[in-house]
Order: C-alpha cells, then sequence, then structure tokens
C-alpha cells in the first residue's frame, strides 16, 4: 500500500467539496471493484455539509447499494435531535440517494445510557466486519472534522480515550462540549485504508499548521497516522491562510 501523506489546498468550499466528490467516487468504485464493498465513517459538523450535499447529487455513478456508512463520532441525543450527526447527514445526504436502509449503520445514541450505547455501537461494527476478538476493522474511509483547539471526531485534548487501545467505540464525557459523545477510537482510525480531513475557515489556520506541518501532540488530530492507509488534509484558502 502507498501510505501517502498530503495537504492539498482550495480556493474555495466549493472547490474542496467537489474534489472531495470526486475522490469519494474514485475510492468507492476501487472498494467495490476490489472487495464488493464500500466502508465509510462520517462526521458531524458544519465542514462536510455542502460535500454531502454534492455527493447525494453526483448520480448514477456512485454504488450506493453497495456503500455502507458508519459515524465517526456522534452526539448523546436522539437520532432526530438537531445536534445529531446522523440528522445533520440524514437531511443533507440520506434522504437524496437510493442507499438501503440496512447500510446505514448509526450509533444508537438514543439508548438510555452513554456506555451501553457505545458497546452496541462497537458490536455492530465487530458483527458487519466479522471481527474476531482483538481485531480493529479497516474502513476503506474516514473523514474527519478538525476543532480549533485539535479535536477530531470526538477525541478532545487530555482525554483519557486518546489512550484507548482497546475499543472500537468508545463513550465521551468531556466538559467543554454540550453533549457526552460516542466516537471511533484512534486504534480504529489509524487502521482505515484512506482517512481524510476537511479543514475549512479562518479559525482552522493554526490549528491546521499545528497538525499537519509540525504534528503537535497537544492536538489529538496530530495522532491519527494511519499506519496502512493514506492520510490527507483538505482545506479552503481560509484555513491554509493563503
Ligand atoms: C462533531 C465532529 C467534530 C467536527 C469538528 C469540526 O460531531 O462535531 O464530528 O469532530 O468534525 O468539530 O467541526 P466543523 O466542521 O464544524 O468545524
Amino acid at each position: 500500500m502507498t501510505n501517502a501523506r498530503q495537504v492539498l489546498t482550495f480556493g474555495t468550499r466549493d472547490e474542496m467539496a467537489d474534489f472531495m466528490v470526486e475522490k469519494w467516487a474514485a475510492l468507492s468504485g476501487e472498494a467495490v471493484e476490489k472487495r464488493g464493498r464500500f466502508t465509510a465513517a462520517l462526521s458531524g459538523g458544519e465542514t462536510p455539509v455542502l460535500f454531502y450535499l454534492r455527493l447525494a447529487s453526483a448520480g448514477e455513478r456512485l454504488s450506493w447499494k453497495n456503500t455502507h456508512l458508519f459515524l465517526a463520532d456522534e452526539r448523546f441525543v436522539s437520532l432526530d435531535n438537531a445536534d445529531s450527526n446522523y440528522h445533520l447527514i440524514s437531511e443533507t445526504l440520506l434522504k437524496n440517494v437510493p442507499i438501503p436502509a440496512g447500510n446505514i449503520h448509526a450509533v444508537p445514541a438514543g439508548e438510555s445510557d452513554l456506555q451501553l450505547a457505545a458497546a452496541k455501537y462497537e458490536e455492530e461494527i465487530i458483527k458487519f466486519f466479522a471481527l474476531p476478538a482483538g481485531v480493529f476493522p479497516e474502513f476503506d474511509l474516514i473523514m474527519l472534522g478538525m476543532g480549533a483547539d485539535g479535536h477530531t471526531a470526538s477525541l478532545f485534548p487530555g482525554d483519557i480515550i486518546l489512550n484507548d487501545t482497546r475499543h472500537i467505540a468508545a463513550p465521551v464525557s468531556y466538559d467543554k462540549v454540550k453533549h457526552d459523545r460516542i466516537t471511533l477510537t484512534l486504534p480504529v482510525i489509524n487502521n482505515a485504508r484512506t482517512v481524510i480531513f476537511l479543514v475549512s475557515g479562518k479559525a482552522k489556520v493554526s490549528v491546521l499548521r499545528g497538525v499537519a506541518d509540525d504534528r503537535d501532540p497537544r492536538f489529538p488530530a496530530s495522532l491519527v497516522n494511519p499506519q496502512k492507509g493514506d492520510l490527507l488534509f483538505l482545506a479552503d484558502a481560509e484555513a491554509a491562510h493563503l
């Protein structure tokens, strides 16, 4: 495998979203051809919205029936809550494409208990990938965002979950965010075939530098370093400070 690490910058968010659609088409085409299915974990936040909308109108060249979608992280709220990542992805993408309901692997965040929801999500992933004990899934693609504090998925600076080498999905209670969360862990992210960060806006200038150029370990996003796969940072001109 190539194991490339690249930063690509775009004049506008539109250009970044269009590039991401082409990248998705290429990765999914290759995965379906080689393995019969495409597995991707998606993030919430504002940055990917334009991409989700564009992907929804990318047409019939995408094999939705062979695409399985997961969440890189989720807020511990019901799936119809405006803060739910599933809700966001559903409104912008899922409702507008012919993906079978069984191919959408939402985090069961409607559960009454945070630990239980994380455990059930982990079980769902183990079952889907038919994983033997102690083996991590290999997602074809994990799409991530980056917070100004360096968080990615729901991996926050200084959080104990950053040291988790055992779980696939973990509960997160972090006092600086509004909701508890459930997140894929670093070993899962670092086992993906391709990891792509989408980074946009002025507020991300210093964190993007700190992560992409300096690998500043204070930023959890710097700990993303796929062992066998490719790592791509897509940034708009504002975030890249062009
Ligand atoms: C979430 C995320 C989170 C997000 C970053 C960047 O649920 O909020 O998955 O990790 O990707 O906070 O968010 P923006 O794209 O809004 O800057």
